[in-house]
C-alpha cells in the first residue's frame, strides 16, 4: 500500500466497537476494521460466533486486536458494558458501528403490536440507546469520533411488504442526521450506510424468486452485494483523515437501486 493511502485510511491505535457483528454484514464490516488496525470489539448475541469471529479477525498481518463482548442492543446495561469494556481494553473509542437489524414482511393488517415492537426496538430504539450511551463516551473524551449507522434502501424510499422495517430506518436515518448536526461541535461524525440487496440472515425468508426477480429488475448491476463491498465505504467514514467532512450523510453502497426510476 502507498504511504499516502495509509495516511487516508490506516486505522492503527484506533478503536472501532461494532454491535451486530455477529451477522453477515457486521462481520465483514467489523473484519474490515480490524484488518485496517483497529482494535476492534466485536458486540454481538451469538457468543460462540464472536469468540470465533475475534479469533480469526486478529491475524498477524497489521491487524488490530479483536475480542467479543456480548451485548443486546436494547438493553442499555448490556450498552453500557459494552462502553466500559471497550475502554478498560483499549484505552478508547474511535469508530462505533450500529448494525443489529431485524425485519419481517408482513401484509400491513397482520402486523401485531408485539412485531412492530420488535423491530423498532432493535433498529431504531436500540441504535438510540447505543447513540446515548457512546455519545456521552466520546463528547467526555473529547477526541472527536465516528458514528456508523447501517441504514437501509427501505429507509430512503419505502420498501413494499416491509412497513416496520422501512419505517425503522426512515427513522435511523432521520436520528442520524440530527445527531451530526448536534455533536459536529464535538468533532463526532454520524453518518449511515444504506446497503442495497446483500443475502442475509435477516432478509433470507423475505427473498423469494419473485422477489429476487424485481430486486434484480430495479438494480442496474443486476446482481446482490457482497458483504465485503461494504468495506471501503466503511473505511472512509471511519477515517479521521479520508473522512474527516462527512457527517450526516447516507451513503448508498447498491449496485445503483437507488438511483433508479423504471
Ligand atoms: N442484508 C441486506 O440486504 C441489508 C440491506 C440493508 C440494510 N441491512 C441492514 O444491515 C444490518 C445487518 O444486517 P445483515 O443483513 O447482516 O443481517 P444478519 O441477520 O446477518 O445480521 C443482523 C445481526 O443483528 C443481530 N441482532 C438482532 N437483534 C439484536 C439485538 N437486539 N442486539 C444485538 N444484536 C442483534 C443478529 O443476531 C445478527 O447477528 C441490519 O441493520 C440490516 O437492517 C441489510
Amino acid at each position: 500500500m502507498s504511504s499516502f493511502t495509509n495516511d487516508q485510511f490506516d486505522l492503527e491505535d484506533k478503536t472501532a466497537v461494532v454491535i451486530g457483528a455477529t451477522g453477515e454484514l457486521g462481520g465483514a464490516i467489523a473484519e474490515g476494521l480490524c484488518r485496517a488496525g483497529a482494535n476492534t470489539v466485536i458486540a454481538g448475541r451469538n457468543e460462540e460466533e464472536g469468540i470465533q469471529r475475534a479469533e480469526e479477525f486478529s491475524n498477524p498481518d497489521g491487524a488490530g486486536e479483536a475480542l467479543f463482548q456480548a451485548c443486546d442492543t436494547t438493553d442499555r446495561g448490556d450498552l453500557q458494558a459494552l462502553v466500559e469494556t471497550s475502554d478498560a481494553a483499549f484505552g478508547q473509542i474511535d469508530v462505533w458501528v450500529n448494525s443489529a437489524g431485524v425485519n419481517s414482511a408482513t401484509p400491513f393488517f397482520e402486523i401485531e403490536e408485539a412485531e412492530w415492537d420488535r423491530i423498532m426496538n432493535v433498529n431504531l430504539k436500540g441504535v438510540f440507546l447505543a447513540c446515548q450511551e457512546v455519545g456521552r463516551y466520546l463528547i467526555d473524551q473529547d477526541d472527536g469520533g465516528s458514528i456508523i449507522n447501517i441504514s437501509s434502501m427501505a429507509g430512503m424510499t419505502p420498501l413494499s411488504r416491509v412497513f416496520t422495517y422501512s419505517a425503522s430506518k426512515a427513522g435511523l436515518i432521520n436520528l442520524s442526521k440530527n445527531l451530526a448536526r448536534e455533536w459536529a461541535p464535538h468533532d463526532i461524525r454520524v453518518n449511515c450506510i444504506a446497503p442495497g440487496f446483500f443475502p442475509a440472515e435477516q432478509n433470507k425468508e423475505i427473498l423469494s424468486d419473485e422477489r429476487i426477480a424485481d430486486i434484480m429488475g430495479h438494480t442496474p448491476m443486476n446482481r446482490f452485494g457482497e458483504a465485503e463491498e461494504l468495506v471501503g465505504t466503511t473505511l472512509l467514514l471511519a477515517s479521521e483523515t479520508a473522512g474527516s467532512f462527512i457527517t450526516g450523510a447516507n451513503i448508498p453502497v447498491d449496485g445503483g437501486y437507488s438511483s433508479m426510476t423504471i
